[in-house]
């Protein structure tokens, strides 16, 4: 883990949170009925082209495409490609960038069009499940402190959470140490500093919290078919408190 120690890197870490932001912004504007999610993929790829950043996913251990897209009972890691997105899915989309030698990463879920009322339940609750996380991140609290506040958060909510992956250390590079689960007890881990950067990313399920990779090497999904949402934030903790970086110019959480 990387700590960031000088004012000039956090405002890199922050120009690259808030580009971020504003991309993940307009690929998910693009979201509706008919658009493929290799449509999304090639959106984002023209506006970190723009914005001269570069996807910190792409070739990422192999990895072939700018972002991820995952539909409905996907997990996470769905590659974008020629399915259709249809009205009363949801999509997690999922992107990172490399600027300036410095990494960010975020995800959203949205409704394709109208949705049935328990898929913005869940939506919600994992959104707010993140802010709980969030709420942690304060000098002197632990590490496991934001995972046991997701946990209870998403549980309380009459959900499971996703074992096989986790949130992140991020800076220098994409995944630094530590793993941050999205579970655990409190009260364990290491102490949180001002300097320390986290992807933090909730994956939450409406059944059961086991997952199956398929057969692509990537995408994961639910074991039982059941819905999942998937919402991420770069966040440094400075003096005063949790920063979250991947937010756009006067964007709340
Ligand atoms: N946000 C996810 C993660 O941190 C996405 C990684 S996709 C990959 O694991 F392509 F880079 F693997
Ligand atoms: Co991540």
């Amino acid at each position: 883990m990387i700590l960031i120690k000088t004012d000039r890197d956090l405002e890199t870490m922050r120009s690259a949170g808030r580009i971020l932001a504003e991309i993940l912004r307009r690929v998910q504007e693009a979201v509706k009925e008919g658009v493929t999610t290799q449509d999304l993929d090639s959106l984002a790829a023209g506006l970190m082209a723009e914005a001269g950043v570069e996807s910190a996913f792409l070739g990422y251990r192999g990895y072939p495409r700018n972002i991820c897209v995952s539909i409905d009972d996907q997990v996470v890691h769905g590659i974008p490609g020629n399915r259709v997105m249809h009205q009363g899915q949801i999509a997690s989309i999922d992107m990172g960038i490399r600027y300036k030698g410095f990494y960010s990463d975020a995800a959203v879920t949205v409704p394709v069009g109208t949705v049935s009322r328990e898929a913005r339940r869940l939506i919600d609750t994992t959104r707010k499940s993140l802010a709980a996380g969030i709420r942690q991140m304060r000098q002197g609290n632990r590490l496991s402190d934001i995972s046991h506040a997701i946990q209870q958060y998403a549980e309380q909510h009459g959900y499971s959470v996703v074992r096989q992956f986790v949130g992140h250390g991020i800076g220098a590079s994409l995944h630094e140490e530590p793993e941050i689960p999205n579970f655990g007890r409190k009260g364990q881990g290491p102490i949180l500093k001002a300097g320390m950067v986290f992807a933090v990313e909730p994956m939450i399920n409406q059944g059961t919290w086991e997952c199956e990779v398929l057969d692509d090497g990537w995408t994961a999904v639910t074991a039982d078919g059941k819905l999942s949402a998937h919402w991420e934030h770069t966040v440094a903790i400075t003096e005063t408190g949790a920063e979250i970086l991947t937010l756009c110019a006067g964007q709340g959480s």
